[in-house]
């Protein structure tokens, strides 16, 4: 199976961007780990981050017909998107949100998403590791359905 990584705006700067809130992982770390998990599962992992959101838009778009399922942690966009909400709502590829820090102990601007409620699941809180969680996720949910 297909699996695409999106990541939001300011996530280019994990390992320097407050490693107090968001941990000493880059995003590269990140992406090489979530490459070579995918491998060892047997699905091939495509890993985008753009501080646009119409790049963002782009890619799910684009996702359409050629991807299985979406792994998106959304960034800021997550409390601001109705536009990348319609996008994964309009292609109907199922995804996961994934957030490093947990929203919910911040400020209360990012204690709503625009996505949680179209998302099979949301992970938020457990930094980096969040991400392998949802890749698993992401496969065992692709397992099932395809019996
Ligand atoms: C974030 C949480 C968002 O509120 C914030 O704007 C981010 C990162 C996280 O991964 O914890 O940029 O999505």
């Amino acid at each position: 199976s297909r699996i695409l990584v999106l990541h939001g705006p300011n996530l280019n700067m994990l390992g320097t961007r407050e490693p107090s809130v968001y941990g000493t992982t880059t995003l590269a770390q990140i992406n090489q780990n979530l490459t070579q998990l995918g491998a060892e599962l047997g699905c091939a992992v495509t890993c985008l981050q753009s501080n646009a959101e119409h790049e963002l838009i782009d890619a799910i778009q684009q996702a359409h017909g050629n991807i299985d399922f979406i792994i998106i942690n959304p960034a800021a966009y997550t409390h601001t998107s109705v536009a990348i909400r319609d996008a994964l709502q309009g292609v109907q590829i199922p995804c996961i949100e994934v957030h490093l820090s947990n929203v919910h102990a911040r400020e209360a601007f990012r204690h709503h998403s625009y996505i949680s409620d179209i998302a099979q699941g949301v992970i938020s809180g457990f930094g980096a590791a969040g991400y392998s969680f949802a890749l698993q996720q992401a496969v065992s949910l692709l397992q099932s359905s395809s019996h």
